[in-house]
């Protein structure tokens, strides 16, 4: 089951859980006010499949790919890392549905506060377009998911200040968040 957080402040390794003392836990509904989704899959396998493959005609993601990040499978990994938790958002949902290891999205609150959300397997996490989020390993330094998408994937970061686009305007709009 997915757990999230308000993060504390410190600057340190971005890898441990930053929660604060004493933690401040934010609920699935929290998360979703924001657009972001939660889906708790089975972890028996013929019927993981089963809610996956629903999910997927429901939702329109005809495209599926797998992503490791592990030093040894992620090409330009310390780079990638680097990408992954610079803040970004994308014109498109994200979605990752976690098969193995652990990790944190990060994403921006209404109030521009971060939210850390704990993934780990099981766990389908949908961002919304146009929402600030970023991505790290936890200490673990390994996570499998699968990733989805709606046509021909746009994995394209834009770095925050991305204010300007679409994509955040709509989300903005959308969610009711004050610019
Ligand atoms: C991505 C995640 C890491 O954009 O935010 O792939
Ligand atoms: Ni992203």
């Amino acid at each position: 089951m997915v757990r999230a957080w308000y993060m504390d402040e410190a600057e340190d390794d971005q890898r441990k859980p930053h929660m604060t003392d004493p933690p401040q836990f934010v609920s699935m509904d929290q998360l979703k006010d924001l657009g972001v989704l939660y889906f708790e899959i089975s972890s028996d396998p013929a019927k993981a499949e089963k809610e996956v493959n629903k999910l997927r005609s429901d939702r329109g993601y005809t495209y599926k790919d797998m992503i490791t990040c592990s030093r040894e499978k992620l090409p330009n990994y310390e780079e990638k890392l680097k990408i992954f938790f610079e803040e970004h958002l994308h014109t498109d949902e994200e979605i990752r549905y976690i098969t193995e290891g652990s990790g944190y999205f990060d994403v921006r609150d209404k109030n521009n506060k971060w939210i850390r959300i704990e993934v780990l397997p099981n766990d389908l996490i949908i961002l919304p377009a146009g929402i600030y989020h970023r991505f790290t390993l936890d200490e673990q330094n390994y996570i499998q998911a699968h990733r989805f998408f709606v046509g021909e994937p746009v994995w394209t970061p834009h770095n925050r200040p991305a204010d300007d686009m679409e994509a955040r305007k709509t989300y903005l709009q959308k969610f009711n968040v004050a610019a």
